[in-house]
């Protein structure tokens, strides 16, 4: 059964800890990204493990490889379930990424899920800023092959390109899809978007949403009834 991950992006700890406890029993899945990560660092993860969650700590690392080794051997000692990097970092960066996993789980505990990222779910064709740009799906397709190659456990990717990744990486290779809109919602700056149905429907195994639920008028009712959406699909 597919997963739900609510994105915490709040600028601070007390909006995002507030909205997690309104949905404590709905998800089961905290995503912290960037901005709160940012203001607040590692306590929000402890707080958001405190409260029984697991969290996929979405700082998408991209930099030399003893770099991101040690950013994320830092990331899983934090006890998060799932990180992620950029899959366009190359081969050196992500087998440095998994060693930097290894050395940061604790002896005889699960590693967390290593995610590659393969083209953020806001761009759409004619985005990518480099000459003879192929197009957004042979492009992720390419790059979640690669993340197999690198003995990454899954991508980060649309619910678009989801069928084709786990047709060519097989069934347990993870595909994350951000991006998700329920019908009628603004789709913001996202692009690549599908419906929860849709990226069910398509293969993904983790359904990421931000702002429809967080932003709702109830975040629960919003949240539940995305869960009813996957798991009639
Ligand atoms: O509010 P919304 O549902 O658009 O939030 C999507 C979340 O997923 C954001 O936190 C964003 O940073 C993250 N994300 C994404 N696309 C990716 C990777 C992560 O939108 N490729």
């Amino acid at each position: 059964m597919a997963e739900l991950v609510v994105a915490l992006d709040f600028k601070d700890a007390k909006s995002a800890l507030d909205m997690a406890g309104r949905l404590r029993g709905t998800a089961s899945w905290m995503k912290v990204g960037m901005e709160l990560f940012s203001a607040e660092g590692p306590s929000v993860v402890a707080g958001l493990k405190g409260m029984g969650f697991k969290v996929f700590l979405d700082l998408k690392f991209f930099d030399i490889p003893n770099t991101v080794q040690g950013a994320i051997r830092s990331s899983v000692a934090l006890g998060v379930d799932m990180v992620n990097i950029h899959i366009l970092g190359g081969r050196r960066m992500a087998e440095a990424a998994m060693q930097g996993c290894l050395e940061g789980t604790p002896v005889g505990a699960e590693p967390p899920l290593v995610l590659g990222v393969t083209m953020l779910t806001s761009m759409e064709e004619g985005d990518l800023p480099v000459r003879h740009a192929p197009a957004p799906g042979e492009m992720v397709l390419d790059l979640a092959v690669k993340a197999k190659q690198y003995g990454l456990n899954g991508v980060v990717c649309s619910g678009l390109e989801a069928r084709k990744i786990k047709a060519s990486c097989g069934p347990g290779f993870i595909c994350l899809t951000p991006g998700i809109r329920p019908a009628g919602h603004d789709r913001g700056d996202q692009r690549r978007v599908v419906t929860p149905a849709e990226a069910i429907r398509l293969g993904s195994d983790f359904l990421v949403v931000g702002r429809p639920v967080t932003g709702a008028e109830s975040p629960e009712v919003a949240a539940r009834a995305i869960l009813e959406e996957m798991q009639s699909a």
